[in-house]
């Protein structure tokens, strides 16, 4: 068994882009390095345009990088990759983009399940509903269209979806942000549980220090598209050493 379940070796991404008539490159990711172990709950946490949002999506799968090599227990991960790998699944910020607004639930649901494993019918619904019950949905939402939630419940069917497949990394880019402040925490609630009870891995990226604290046993802080401080969050939240994370600690915690 591998100690890591992912390793990120010195990544680099450059984007090229357009200025006026000529083409630029810039550097967003600046050789970024970490090691995550089973189970651990790692928040991402830096300022808006620090490279957050392009590391989950190259783990993901959903970008490639520049330079650099991602291991996944402890085998070099390819690029390009077929999207959403089984075990690793990703969960937008946007509940209203990441639905398809013309399937009804029961089939954006089942959908995964019939591209990814072999279960029948019967397994499927099972698990569905396994699902929808850990985050609080009722079975009866399965003949209804993504319009008729609240953004709050479309995430939670975002997540169902995203857990179905049992992966073993769960990437969550911001799930709560746009999500009203009781929901969210009904939300980090029932995540924290998950955790609890299951030990699956979570990237969770945010800008509430709070959050992190509450749900991430470790965390990352980037600052234009490095990473300034890594460890254990009881232990950067006590002595942080970057002036970014002392300011998001003076805003977010009093
Ligand atoms: N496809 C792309 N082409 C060109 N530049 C890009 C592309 N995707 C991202 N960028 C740039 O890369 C930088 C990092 O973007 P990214 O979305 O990773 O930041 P982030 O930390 O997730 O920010 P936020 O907190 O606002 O979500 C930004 O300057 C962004 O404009
Ligand atoms: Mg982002």
């Amino acid at each position: 068994m591998n100690e890591y379940v992912l390793e990120v070796k010195n990544i680099h991404k450059t984007y090229k882009v357009r200025v006026g008539l000529k083409g630029k490159e810039i550097e967003v990711l600046k050789g970024l390095s970490f090691n995550l172990k089973p189970g651990v709950s790692l928040g991402i946490v830096g300022e808006s345009g620090s490279g957050k949002s392009t590391l989950v999506k190259i783990i993901a799968g959903l970008e490639a990088p520049t330079q650099g090599q991602l291991f996944w227990e402890g085998q070099p991960l390819s690029y390009p990759r077929k999207p959403n790998p089984k075990h690793i699944q990703m969960v937008f910020q946007d509940p209203y983009a990441s639905l398809n607004p013309k399937q009804k639930i029961k089939s954006i649901l089942e959908e995964p399940l019939k591209l990814n494993t072999s279960l029948s019918a019967s397994q499927r619904l099972e698990k569905i509903v396994f699902w929808l019950q850990a985050f609080n949905l009722s079975p009866e939402i399965l003949n209804r269209y993504p319009h008729q939630f609240s953004g709050g419940q479309r995430q939670r069917i975002a997540l169902a979806r995203a857990f179905l497949l049992e992966p073993k990394l769960v990437i969550l880019d911001e799930p709560v942000s746009a999500l009203d402040v009781s929901v969210q925490a009904q939300i980090l609630t029932l995540l924290k549980k998950i955790h609890l009870e299951q030990k699956r891995n979570y990237i969770f990226i945010s800008h509430d220090l709070a959050v992190v604290r509450y749900l991430c046993s470790e965390m990352l802080v980037m600052w234009k598209g490095e990473i300034v401080e890594q460890g254990k969050t009881k232990e950067i939240l006590a002595n942080p050493t970057h002036a970014y994370t002392q300011s998001l600690l003076e805003a977010s915690l009093g």
